[in-house]
């Protein structure tokens, strides 16, 4: 199997899928996606607008296509499984009785897949505090169920903004390889990041790459809906109190990580949002970094992220923000999805590493 087949599970709008394809054209692989698992039915929309889902099998959802060994065993064999879980405890009895009663957690349903097809690469992606999760008990068992069925194990936390990206966004990669590899390969972040610096400064790819917002924020934007109004300004741009206490700042450089629920407004402690004045400026690194006790954010026109600025930020293009707006997906789902989604860039980078530096 010298393509590059993979099986993208809880695909969202696919930030595998996106990195297979960009991986593919800039290295000449074919990167067939054999089939994508999804149950949020705005999502499949986004997907099915920007990939080409003619040859792949839709799952639907996991927990329903994993029912049955037969369903499994008749899906095309592929070389990786991706996937961005939902992170959820075990509970201890479930684990003691071999997962019987784990029928609701779906690193359960992963695992069925793993048995039953047996590919020889997993790549899984997950919120940082994963390995922490439940006092650890979590990740071990995520660790020892790999192991038990045959994988060996690597992970580490990638940050989005050391792959070209001018976001902050630390997640756990985890990758599994049912062969052993030389004890002298490295799966880490420092690693693949100076293999990637490298494939940048002497290739031409179709990857997005950032310095900071500016090369993302649209200054042209004026439509009020993106704006703070007067009423919301003070709730948003007040600092937190208590055991929450940080100061609003406004106009990040590099932004703060985007979360699923952005589109409801967080606060400007954790939060993106820039002025007018940083937008337009002919010096906008003047205005950078505002804070709330050094300046008057309220007497400041404040604007949040567009859409289409959230799915640039995670390396996703003006091109697939504008095909799924043509199949009428709305911004509020758009900007969700945004939130939800691996950055294209640091998957890029891994599988960059792992199958064309590595020759995996
Ligand atoms: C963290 S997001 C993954 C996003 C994805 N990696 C991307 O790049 O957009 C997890 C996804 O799992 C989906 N999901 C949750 N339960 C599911 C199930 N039972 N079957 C399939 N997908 C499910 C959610 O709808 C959500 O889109």
């Amino acid at each position: 199997m010298s393509e590059l087949s993979h099986l993208e599970l809880f695909s969202g709008i696919g930030g595998f899928h996106r990195a297979f394809d960009l991986l593919g054209i800039d290295h000449n692989l074919e990167v067939p996606c054999v089939g994508y698992s999804e149950i949020d039915q705005q999502a499949i929309k986004t997907y099915q607008a920007n990939y080409d889902v003619s040859s792949s099998v839709d799952l639907g959802d996991i927990i329903s296509f994993t029912e049955n060994q037969e369903t499994i065993g008749k899906l095309p064999d592929f070389k990786i499984l991706t996937g961005g879980f939902p992170c959820q405890a075990f509970s201890m009895m479930g684990f003691k009785n071999g997962f019987q009663d784990e029928r609701g957690n779906l690193f359960f349903n992963i695992l069925k897949i793993l048995i039953e097809k047996r590919p020889p690469f997993v790549l899984l992606e997950n919120v940082r505090n994963l390995v922490t999760h439940d006092k650890k008990r979590t990740f071990a068992i995520i660790r020892e169920s790999l192991v038990g069925i045959g994988y060996h194990i690597y992970f580490d936390i990638f940050n989005s903004n050391d792959f070209g990206l001018a976001q902050k966004r630390n997640r756990i990669f985890i990758f599994a390889t049912r062969e052993s590899l030389p004890s002298t390969f490295e799966f880490s972040q420092n690693k693949i990041k100076t293999v990637f610096d490298e494939f940048l400064k002497i290739n031409t790819h179709s990857l997005e790459i950032q310095r900071d917002v500016l090369d993302v924020l649209d200054r042209t934007v004026n439509d009020k809906k993106y704006f703070l109004s007067e009423r919301i300004k003070p709730t948003i741009l007040s600092d937190g109190t208590g055991s929450y206490y940080s100061k609003s700042m406004i106009n990040c450089l590099i932004a703060r990580p985007l979360t699923a629920t952005m589109v409801k407004l967080h606060r400007a402690n954790q939060d993106n949002y820039y002025s007018l004045e940083f937008l337009q400026s002919k010096d906008p690194y003047a205005h950078a970094f505002l804070h709330q006790s050094t300046y008057n954010l309220l007497e400041k026109e404040i604007r949040r992220l567009t859409p289409k600025e959230a799915l640039l930020l995670q390396g996703f293009s003006s091109d697939f923000y504008g095909n799924a707006i043509k199949k009428r997906v709305s911004e509020f789902q758009l900007m969700k999805q945004a939130g939800n989604a691996v950055s294209v860039n640091t998957v890029y980078a891994i599988l960059y590493y792992l199958f064309v530096y590595n020759g995996l």
